[in-house]
């Protein structure tokens, strides 16, 4: 079946099963592969998305829940301003080790920005407590959201 998405500001149509994944969606028919497989279970948060801005695990999103909700991914979320705050201080702070999860991470930290400008570190551990990081870097993690938050330029 055909089905109609919008992903970053453009509109796609796939051919694929309703039950399909989104993530499966992006990587395979889209050709986003910035969006990583961890778990496929909902549990590790490296294939989050937004969908009409929340934080969203694409693994467990069917396409055919999604309508004419906006996907955004992380190839385009640099082009939102608190998506380009946290891109830079994950630059800054050399954040990334091996790399995998900081698709999603990024994702879940852009979202808490979105809505929260000023996190606590309460607001911080419960915006990004479902995103894992096997190589532990929740520490630079942390730091760089904080400089995003307040606004610093390095
Ligand atoms: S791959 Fe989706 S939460 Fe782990
Ligand atoms: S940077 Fe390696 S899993 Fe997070």
């Amino acid at each position: 079946m055909t089905f109609q998405i919008a992903v970053n500001g453009v509109d796609h149509a796939v051919d694929v099963d309703g039950d399909t994944p989104l993530l499966w969606v992006l990587r395979d028919v889209l050709g986003l592969t910035g969006t990583k497989f961890g778990c496929g279970a909902g549990l590790c948060g490296a294939c989050t998305v937004h969908i009409d801005g929340s934080p969203t695990r694409s693994c467990q999103t069917p396409v055919d829940s999604i309508g004419k909700s906006k996907v955004t991914t992380i190839e385009a979320i640099g082009a939102t301003a608190p998506g380009a705050k946290i891109q830079k201080a994950w630059l800054d702070l050399e954040v990334v080790q091996c790399g995998y999860c900081q698709s999603g991470q990024i994702m879940s930290a852009s979202a808490l920005l979105a809505s929260n400008p000023q996190p606590t570190d309460s607001d911080i551990d419960d915006a990004m407590s479902g995103n894992i990081c096997r190589c532990g870097t929740y520490g630079r993690i942390r730091a760089a959201i904080k400089q995003a938050a307040s606004g610093e330029r390095g």
